[in-house]
């Protein structure tokens, strides 16, 4: 597949993720994946909803981490939980709020700070199979990490790679 957008650290291609082995793995997907046990990784990271035992099932001990997410709604700050399925060796410790921007380019756009936290205590490169805006990218480029991103919506990897462009 020819690359959507490249530089010294980040590649984005627009289509179906054919890769499947990555150090550090970001999965933010639109649906249950029923191929999780296909992926090869140090460490994997699920935004899993209700789904942790799920996931949990099929890849064995995992622990579920929740971060708290700040965002403006309904006229005034919220505040909500949410759930990461973490499978491997990684201990994410921030329990401060990350906040949501208030302009989104997606509504699942997560907070570049979240994901630098998951990405900066393991070492080595990061797939995201359903990348969005790029946030995992981001913040792997911002670490220095080579990072690989996929997104079947054209929009969303001409947002990405604007951030990245001009991060
Ligand atoms: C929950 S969003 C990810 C949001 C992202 N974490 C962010 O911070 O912006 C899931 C994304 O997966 C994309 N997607 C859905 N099916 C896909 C597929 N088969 N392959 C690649 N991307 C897909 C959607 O277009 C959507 O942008």
């Amino acid at each position: 597949m020819t690359p959507y957008y490249q530089d010294e650290y980040a590649t984005i291609y627009h289509g179906n993720c054919d890769v499947k082995k990555a150090d550090i793995i970001v999965v933010d997907p639109p649906d249950l994946l029923y191929d999780i046990g296909s992926y090869n990784y140090k460490v994997l990271y699920v935004f899993c909803g209700h789904y942790f035992h799920f996931y949990q099932d099929q890849l064995g001990i995992g622990k579920e981490w929740w971060w708290t997410c700040r965002h403006y709604g309904n006229g005034q700050m919220v505040k909500t939980k949410e759930p990461i399925a973490i499978f491997g060796k990684a201990s994410p410790e921030n329990n401060s709020p990350y906040y949501i921007p208030t302009i989104r380019q997606h509504r699942w756009e997560r907070p570049v700070e979240l994901m630098y936290d998951l990405i900066y205590t393991v070492k080595g490169d990061v797939l995201d199979p359903f990348m969005g805006t790029g946030s995992a990218l981001v913040a792997a480029k911002g670490l220095n990490r080579k990072c690989v991103g996929y997104d079947i919506e054209e929009k969303y990897c001409e947002i990405a790679a604007k951030r990245l462009e001009e991060f």
